[in-house]
């Protein structure tokens, strides 16, 4: 796919020329006001055209026809049932792909499978909770620099977090060096401004343009994992545990080894899927825990029961804190980070009674499947009594996809969710989060959820 914006207008419309007569229905028009609201507010568009046209619809977003398919079946039928039909590189997200390279989500086919398998093992769970210690170490420090009953905004502090810890875990660099660790933070939190700007600004290149700088962010980004890279391998530390390291080392079913390149995209692509995802979903716990006390109560009474004030270990976290569980899970629910899952159809196939041409963009989405009344009642209200062991295993296959699904699903699942509940869980042994009045919050899609404009919060000191 052209990286040129103009070839990549004219590559679409000539896609959408030879699949005309099979696109599902839905509006054709080109619409200004359309596309701004699926920038800015998409759930009310899906679900009201959901509501008149059935799980399976296209629309005009930009210059060309875009298909969501929505609901359970839908989304199995995307992930699980036929992911051959689709190619992930090709879809709307596909302008990722100048920053993050050929790393687990911009690659498909063979070449996925393979390095997923190489990858696997650098996210089992003796890897994650090796990455524990340096979580807990990074909440602590965080936790440590909050003054009581001080206003804080929690969404920006919990991705500094977030980096802090990506950087440790991932890269093996210590953040707080000066040098290397700070740089590449820096110079990721720049690069992923791009991709929440608007689309027409993205498509401006030349000198001092957000490509340009996000360009250069790429290139500072680049050296440094380079370089570590070449540390790795000059001196090989069978001790090291970081993902970069576990990555040097890695070696497919036949002895195949990662090339330098192939290890900076996957390592990129870790940072980016890995970074913004946890640091929403903490924030958006806070957010629901402020204005649901009951439901906060029961949180701090198991965490008092288990855990006595301790931080908890992973065993803890992974078996003993159900209701933690059902609280993180109500939080998926409702704001699932990676809220669209882009495809490509890469050949026609036939679903729900309408045709889908290939070369069509196919688009699953885990955040209107979850507003489905008729899976979930009272679909806007925080209920994590819906997640009990007994009613989650009930729920209809593909209803419930934060992390995707099939041999796609999401590799840091267990990275993930051990550090959001970990720095839930530590967040309030201490403090309680309380909204600010009369403060309002509204979700921000670009590039995954997250509060617009950040989370201001006040966080009182919880003795
Ligand atoms: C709460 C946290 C997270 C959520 C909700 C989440 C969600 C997702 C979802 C929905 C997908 C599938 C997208 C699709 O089908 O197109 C995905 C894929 C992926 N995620 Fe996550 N993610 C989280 C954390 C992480 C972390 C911490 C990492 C890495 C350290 C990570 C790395 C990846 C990668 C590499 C993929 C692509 C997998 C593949 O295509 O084989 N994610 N994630």
């Amino acid at each position: 796919m052209s990286a040129n914006p103009l070839r990549r207008v004219a590559e679409d419309l000539l896609a959408e020329w030879r699949g005309r007569g099979s696109y599902p229905p839905g509006p054709g028009d080109l619409s200004v006001s359309r596309t701004r609201q699926m920038a800015r507010d998409p759930l009310p568009l899906l679900l009201g055209a959901y509501e008149e046209l059935g799980p399976i619809f296209s629309m005009r977003l930009l210059h060309t026809k875009v298909i969501f398919m929505l609901g359970p079946e839908a989304n199995h039928y995307v992930t699980v049932g036929h992911p051959e039909n689709f190619h992930w590189r090709e879809s709307s997200l596909g302008d990722l792909i100048p920053l993050l390279g050929d790393g687990l989500l911009t690659v498909d086919g063979d070449y996925h499978d393979r390095a997923r398998a190489i990858m696997l093992p650098a996210f089992h769970r003796e890897q994650v909770e090796a990455a524990t210690a340096a979580m807990v170490a990074e909440a602590e420090a965080a936790l440590a620099a909050l003054r009581p009953d001080s206003v804080v905004d929690v969404y920006a502090w919990m991705r500094r977090l977030a980096m802090r810890i990506a950087m440790r875990a991932l890269l093996g660099l210590d953040p707080d060096d000066g040098g290397n660790g700070a740089l590449a933070a820096e110079n990721f939190e720049a690069a992923l401004g791009f991709f929440g700007i608007d689309f027409a600004l993205r498509l401006v290149r030349g000198p001092g343009s957000p490509w340009r700088r996000l360009m250069a962010s790429r290139a500072v980004i680049d050296r440094i994992v380079y370089t570590e890279i070449e540390r790795r391998r000059a001196v090989p530390d069978s001790g090291r545990r970081d993902i970069l390291s576990l990555l040097v080392e890695a070696r497919g079913e036949g002895g195949e080894r990662f090339t330098d390149t192939e290890i900076r995209d996957q390592l990129t692509t870790l940072m980016f899927a890995g970074h913004d995802t946890s640091t929403s979903t903490v924030t958006f716990a806070l957010w629901e825990l402020a204005h649901h006390p009951e439901a906060l109560a029961r949180l701090t009474e198991e965490q008092d029961r288990v855990l006595g004030g301790a931080p908890p270990t992973i065993d803890q976290l992974e078996r003993e804190l159900p209701y933690l569980d059902m609280v993180v899970d109500e939080v998926l629910r409702l704001y699932p980070p990676a809220w669209i899952g882009p495809r490509r159809a890469v050949r026609d196939f036939e679903w729900g009674g309408s045709r889908v041409p290939r070369g069509a963009y196919v688009n699953y989405c885990s955040w209107a499947s979850h507003r489905l009344p008729e899976v979930f009642p009272e679909p806007e209200a925080f209920v994590p009594e819906r997640f009990t062991r007994e009613r989650k295993a009930a729920l209809p296959r593909g209803a419930y996809v934060p992390f995707g699904g099939g041999k796609r699903i999401c590799i840091g699942k267990r990275f993930g969710l051990i550090e959001v509940k970990l720095v839930t869980t530590m967040l309030l042994q201490r403090l309680r989060p309380d909204a600010l009045p009369g403060r309002t919050m509204t979700v921000r899609q670009m590039p995954t959820l997250s509060p617009r404009g950040g989370l201001k919060m006040r966080l009182r000191n919880r003795a």
